[in-house]
């Protein structure tokens, strides 16, 4: 991992944890929607998108289209300055990291139709910035990430969790999805996390007395541990 690479990543997880990271949530619907309202309870700026203005109109009017989601709840949510539903894709590179809830029906022969995830990959391909997450939360086969959202980023020059690459320009660089990351360099990120942490733990056996342990704030602990498991190439994805 390149200086930078490591330098993106730590203010990425500082922003997870000093909820500064914008999340945008695409498709505001069954699964998107409620994704939007977690985020919101857990104090993340989010900004939804949908292709049906009637939808992001009502959710900034206060109101619901979900049954099971009142709109009591609607309201508080979208009355804060801190989330939004807009049909305005431009801004899909305000966010720091994008979750994809768009529909995947089922076609005659029981397959997903990915159109609504291609087209919402080309959406983001033209927006992409360094250092966003991606994460495909529509229902899928596994490797519809590596071949429609990984393949159509790299034509853009971008580059997944990648330690290098001379076809991407550093102002490129993204963070994966892991199943969108060659094996080897899953392997190999992974290795030199697990080195860094032992390196972290050692240090740690070293300088402190059980005292200044304990006294140590749990959110570096927990920072140490998500670091493990969160490392550029294996980000957080959910490809089902
Ligand atoms: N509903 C569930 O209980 C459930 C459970 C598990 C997985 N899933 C999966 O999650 C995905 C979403 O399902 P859902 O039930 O939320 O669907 P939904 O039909 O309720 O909502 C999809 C939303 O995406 C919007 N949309 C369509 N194309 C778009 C585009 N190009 N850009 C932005 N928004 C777009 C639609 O307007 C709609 O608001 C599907 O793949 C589905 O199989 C759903």
């Amino acid at each position: 991992m390149t200086l930078t690479e490591t330098t993106q990543l730590e203010q990425f997880i500082e922003a997870v944890e000093t909820r500064t990271l914008r999340v945008g949530v695409i498709g505001l619907g069954y699964v998107g929607l409620p994704l939007v309202l977690l985020f919101e309870e857990q104090g993340f700026p989010v900004l939804g998108f949908d292709i049906d203005p009637e939808k992001t109109r009502a959710l900034n009017d206060g109101k619901t289209y979900i049954r099971h989601i009142g709109e009591e709840r609607i309201r508080k949510a979208f009355s804060s300055d801190k989330v939004e539903a807009t049909t305005d894709f431009d801004r899909l590179g305000e966010c720091d990291a994008l979750i994809i809830c768009v529909p995947t029906p089922l076609g005659p022969h029981r397959e997903p139709d990915l159109k609504y995830i291609r087209i919402t990959a080309e959406q983001i391909a033209t927006r992409l910035r360094a250092g966003q997450l991606v994460v495909l939360e529509s229902t899928t086969y596994p490797g519809t990430t590596r071949e429609e959202l990984l393949t159509r980023f790299e034509q853009t020059g971008a580059s997944a969790g990648r330690t290098s690459s001379s076809r991407s320009p550093p102002s490129a660089k993204t963070r994966a999805t892991s199943d969108s990351t060659p094996a080897r360099s899953r392997k190999s990120s992974a290795a030199s996390t697990r080195r860094r942490c032992a390196r972290r733990r050692r240090c740690t056996a070293r300088s402190s007395t059980p005292s200044s342990r304990s006294r140590r704030p749990r959110s570096r602990n927990r920072r140490s541990c998500s670091r493990t498991s969160s490392a550029p190439s294996t980000s957080p994805s959910s490809t089902r």
